[in-house]
């Protein structure tokens, strides 16, 4: 009755929003997070002359603070940028597979998934790069000093953050499983109260020794040596040497354009850029401006889209460092054309019946998703998560953070599902050192050459299509950014074979034409929550806040 409640109101708030034209307007940056107490000191650092690479750094920090379910110092993410000049660029700092891990790691003696394993515990949890990774960024393209950026940090860990009320039901109903993976847990083991103050002394203590040791105390210091303690100490697999050799990549994003746009998004060990081209691809030849927005027609041609996509995402995407990815064939326009054929606005496609195609040569949804313009015109957009809300559950007492539980994300036996129902093939089986496959979307979209948005979202498998659903509220549906980022959403993956869809937002009209057609619905609550900035046409910075949840846009 609660989350209904909940929800209600949840509903209420968004159909309010709705009538409002505009998100937050600035002129010269602005930051779009999870949480204001990021969003504020990310726009801190940029008043103070640091650019989006500084402010990243601050925000990522200020997220770990002030939104463990998600935020980390503990797990992974991928960064996209577009720098003021058109450069673009992507950084993974995803997860790696601990150097002991097996094949077959999460599987019983008989081969059938021991569950849990994966999702809750030591083993859940994999080698981190969050720490090396905004050390990477900010050591290429930052121009601030360190400690500039980590004090208003570790002065937010020592004051304390406000609980806000999705805060504390979050923590209430996980409470039990901060019980049964950890040995003793004290921290979130009471009832907060809205608005309380909950502060961080021991994080704010691991803070400070990075900003004075940089991140080798991390991965190599004291830091680590008790992070390794802890693990080992519950289950897990991870070694020093782990830490010492993790690296961040840069990797060449993937890049398409559609229609007047070009975008530019994550490339593997993500899925979502190859995913919103293939998506986008498909769906290019039809006129999207005949059809209403939301409409019956429409979210037939996404979803039956979106399951082509997401059938090809499970037998051929993983580690590009591992797997042979046929990424040109994939998103070739002949590829996807055929890939259509067989679609019909009379009747769904089976998903038994789609295979991969035939190419010659291979998720809780607690993510969380940043974006930021500065006043150079630098753009980044971070997606950063622990995989599952609080990840593994385990949270370091000592450390004062919570650790990831990111090995959920490869397929521990392919051919059957992870936390997000994903089905996982071959590809991303569990290979020491091997990243595992994401859903992460972070994307920069450019109009005839100018940058237009950078945006992205949490929620596992549904960011893929939260992001493409979004870039089409503004380009195809003329949409502000908040108006995009408010409007309801629906999401298919291949399998199950079911549209989740936000039913609160649909018409009954518009639900009971697609179960006419055949379309199974679902309803698992609220998709995503998109977190973007457009630049208008008049050069000002509008930013889209996802009131799905306690997000916030400052801009100056
Ligand atoms: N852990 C969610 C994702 O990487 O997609």
């Amino acid at each position: 009755m609660k989350h209904l409640i909940k929800f209600f109101f949840i509903i209420l708030f968004i159909s309010s929003c709705s009538n409002e034209n505009e998100g937050v307007i600035s002129e010269k940056g602005m930051v779009v997070s999870a949480r204001e107490e990021a969003s504020k000191i990310g726009v801190e650092i940029l008043k103070k002359g640091g650019n989006a690479f500084d402010a990243m750094m601050a925000t990522e920090l200020a997220l770990a603070v002030s939104y463990p379910s998600a935020g980390n110092i503990c797990g992974g993410g991928f960064m996209v940028f577009r720098k003021s000049d058109g450069t673009t660029g992507a950084l993974d700092y995803r997860e790696r597979a601990p150097i002991s891990s097996t094949r077959d790691m999460y599987l019983d003696e008989d081969g059938n998934i021991i569950e849990g394993l994966s999702m809750i515990g030591g083993l859940s949890v994999g080698v981190p790069g969050t720490i090396a990774g905004i050390f990477e960024a900010h050591e290429k393209h930052g121009s601030l000093p360190i400690s500039e950026i980590f004090t208003p940090v570790i002065e937010l860990a020592e004051n304390g953050i406000r609980v806000t009320s999705n805060q504390k039901d979050r923590i209430n109903e996980n409470r039990k499983y901060f019980k049964l993976a950890n040995k003793s847990h004290k921290k979130f083991d009471k009832d907060f109260q809205i608005n309380e103050i909950i502060k961080f002394p021991e994080l704010a203590s691991t803070l400070k020794r990075i900003m004075l040791n940089g991140k080798d105390e991390f991965y190599n210091g004291e830091t680590a040596v008790k992070l390794i303690d802890f693990i080992q100490q519950n289950g897990g697999i991870i070694t020093l040497e782990d830490l010492k050799i993790y690296k961040p990549v840069w990797r060449e994003p993937i890049i398409f354009n559609y229609d007047n746009l070009k975008i530019i998004s994550m490339s593997p060990p993500s899925s979502g850029g190859i995913c919103i081209n293939q998506i986008m691809g498909m769906i290019e030849p039809f006129d999207l401006n005949k059809f209403e927005h939301n409409s019956v027609e429409y979210i037939k041609l996404l979803v039956e889209a979106e399951r082509r996509s997401f059938a090809d995402r499970s037998h051929f995407l993983g580690d590009p460092d591992f797997v042979n990815i046929p990424v040109k064939n994939l998103v070739n326009l002949d590829y996807l054309e055929k890939r259509m054929q067989n679609f019909s606005f009379e009747m769904p496609t089976n998903s038994d019946d789609i295979g991969y195609g035939d190419i010659t040569i291979g998720e809780s949804d607690e993510t969380t998703h940043y974006s930021i313009v500065d006043q150079f015109g630098n753009a980044i957009a971070v997606t950063t998560t622990l995989n599952g809300t609080f990840g593994s559950k385990l949270y370091s007492e000592e450390l004062g953070f919570f650790l990831n539980n990111e090995m959920d994300d490869f397929s521990s036996k392919p051919g059957y599902p992870n936390m997000y129902g994903l089905i996982g093939g071959e590809a991303n089986k569990i290979e020491p050192k091997k990243r595992m496959l994401s859903s992460m979307t972070p994307t920069i979209v450019e109009k005839e050459n100018e940058l237009y948005m950078t945006l992205g979202t949490p929620g596992g498998s549904t960011i893929i299509t939260s992001v493409v659903q979004t870039i089409l509220n503004v380009h195809e549906f003329n949409m502000s950014m908040q108006e995009a980022v408010n409007a309801a959403r629906f999401h298919h993956q291949w399998k199950p074979d079911s549209i989740r869809i936000e039913t609160n937002f649909f018409s009954n009209k518009v639900m009971k034409e697609l179960k006419i057609s055949g379309y199974k619905l679902n309803d698992k609550g609220v998709i995503g929550r998109v977190d973007g900035i457009l630049i208008r046409p008049d050069k000002k910075l509008e930013g889209g806040a996802d009131k799905r949840g306690d997000d916030t846009a400052i801009g100056f």
